[in-house]
C-alpha cells in the first residue's frame, strides 16, 4: 500500500521539463502554443509543467510565447505602501500596461501576452496611429513615471479586428505590436492564456486599471485600482440586460462575455482595454487572461453586468494574427523555472 502511495506521488510530482517529449509525437510546450491539448487537464494530471500543454506536433504553433506567465506579486514590489481597499499593490500585475496619448495623457490599458504584443480594446485604437501614443510597462502610479521599474515603448503596428462594431461592442479587440520588445524581467511579465475549454462561469476574477472609481468621479485614478467581480453566464446576463434600456430583444454578441452586476464593484470609464483575469484554481497568485474591458451601461449598478471581450472566443483570430505578424519560433525565448507560490 505504501508503495502505491509513493508511486502515485512520484508520478504527480515528476514533471517533464519544457520541450521534453510526453508521448508519441507529443511535446510539452508553453500553453499559448498548443491549439488543442492532447490531455484532458481535469481528468489527468498532465506530465508537463502547469503552464504548459502536452501537445501533438500537428497542434503546435510556431509563435513567440514566454514560458513564465501569469505570476502576480501579491505583496507588491518595492517600498511598502499603505493598503487601500480596491487598490492594486505596486507592480502587482506585471502584464498591465498603460496607453498614453502623446506619451502624456492616459487613455486606456492593455495586457502583455508576449514580450512584444499588447492586447487591448479596438475602441481605443479607432482614431489612433502608431505615432499617437506610447505604451508604459512597470507602472503603478501614473504620476510617477520616472522610476527604475518603468519601461517605455512605442507601437510598430496596430492590428484591430476588422469585425469590430462600436455599436454592439462585438469583436472589440486589437493587438499592438511593439517596435521594441519589453525586457521580461520584474516587474514586467506576460499573463497566461485561458485554460482551454474552461467557461469561468461564476468564478470571481479581477480587473486592474487606472479608470474612474465610479461614474460620478471627475478624473481617472493615478494609482492602479483592482476590482474583483464574478463572471456571469450568457443566459443570466441576457436575462438581466433585457430588463434595462437595452430592451427585451437584447442579444449578447458571441464575442462578448459578462461580468459584474454587483453594487459599486465594476470597471468604469478609463478601464477600457484592461484585462479581466481569473486566478488559476489552487494557485491564487497566478492569473489567466479571460476578457478585455469592453463597455457597459454605467458603472457599478446592481444586476447590470458589464461587457468584456471573450479571450477564449478570440483565440483563433489572435493566433492567426500572431502567426502572420511574428512567426517567431518560441524556442528563442528564455526558459524559466516555474514555481508556484
Ligand atoms: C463608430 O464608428 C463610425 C465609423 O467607423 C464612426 O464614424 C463613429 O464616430 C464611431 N462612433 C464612436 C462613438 O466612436
Ligand atoms: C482628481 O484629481 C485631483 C488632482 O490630482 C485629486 O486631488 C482628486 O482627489 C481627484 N479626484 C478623484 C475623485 O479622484
Ligand atoms: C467564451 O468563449 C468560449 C469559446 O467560444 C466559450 O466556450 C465560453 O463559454 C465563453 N465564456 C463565457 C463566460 O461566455
Amino acid at each position: 500500500m505504501w508503495r502505491q502511495v509513493i508511486l502515485i506521488s512520484c508520478c504527480f510530482w515528476t514533471l517533464t521539463e519544457a520541450g521534453a517529449p510526453c508521448g508519441l509525437q507529443m511535446e510539452c510546450v508553453p500553453q499559448g502554443l498548443c491549439k488543442r491539448s492532447a490531455w484532458d487537464q481535469n481528468a489527468w494530471p498532465s506530465p508537463c509543467q502547469r503552464s504548459e500543454r502536452c501537445c501533438h506536433s500537428s497542434q503546435m504553433l510556431v509563435i513567440g510565447a514566454p514560458l513564465n506567465c501569469g505570476k502576480s506579486n501579491p505583496n507588491g514590489l518595492g517600498d511598502k505602501v499603505e493598503e487601500v481597499v480596491e487598490q492594486a499593490k505596486p507592480n502587482e500585475f506585471p502584464w498591465t500596461v498603460a496607453l498614453m496619448q502623446d506619451m502624456i495623457y492616459f487613455f486606456g490599458a492593455g495586457t502583455l501576452v508576449t514580450e512584444n504584443i499588447v492586447i487591448t480594446a479596438a475602441h481605443l485604437m479607432q482614431d489612433k496611429t502608431v505615432n499617437d501614443f506610447g505604451i508604459i510597462g512597470g507602472a503603478w502610479d501614473l504620476n510617477q513615471l520616472s522610476g527604475k521599474t518603468i519601461q517605455l515603448r512605442t507601437a510598430a503596428r496596430i492590428v484591430s479586428h476588422p469585425g469590430f462594431s462600436n455599436v454592439t461592442g462585438a469583436n472589440n479587440i486589437a493587438l499592438i505590436v511593439l517596435a521594441v520588445s519589453f525586457e521580461m524581467k520584474p516587474p514586467i511579465g506576460p499573463i497566461c492564456w485561458p485554460t482551454f475549454g474552461v467557461s469561468f462561469d461564476r468564478e470571481r476574477c479581477v480587473v486592474p486599471g487606472w479608470g474612474k472609481t465610479n461614474s460620478r468621479a471627475n478624473n481617472y485614478s493615478h494609482k492602479q485600482k483592482k476590482i474583483d467581480l464574478p463572471i456571469v453566464s450568457r443566459s443570466d446576463c441576457e436575462a438581466l440586460l433585457r430588463r434595462t434600456a437595452l430592451g427585451r430583444s437584447f442579444q449578447l454578441d458571441p464575442s462578448i462575455l459578462c461580468a459584474g452586476g454587483e453594487l459599486g464593484r465594476d470597471a468604469c470609464m478609463g478601464d477600457g482595454g484592461s484585462p479581466l483575469m481569473c486566478p488559476i484554481p489552487g494557485h491564487p497568485a497566478l492569473y489567466e487572461f479571460v476578457g478585455i474591458v469592453n463597455s457597459g451601461l454605467s458603472c457599478g449598478l446592481q444586476n447590470v453586468p458589464a461587457f468584456y471581450t471573450n479571450i477564449s472566443h478570440m483565440r483563433p483570430w489572435i493566433e492567426k494574427q500572431l502567426n502572420d505578424e511574428l512567426n517567431k519560433p518560441y524556442k528563442t525565448f528564455p526558459i524559466y523555472d516555474i514555481s508556484f507560490d
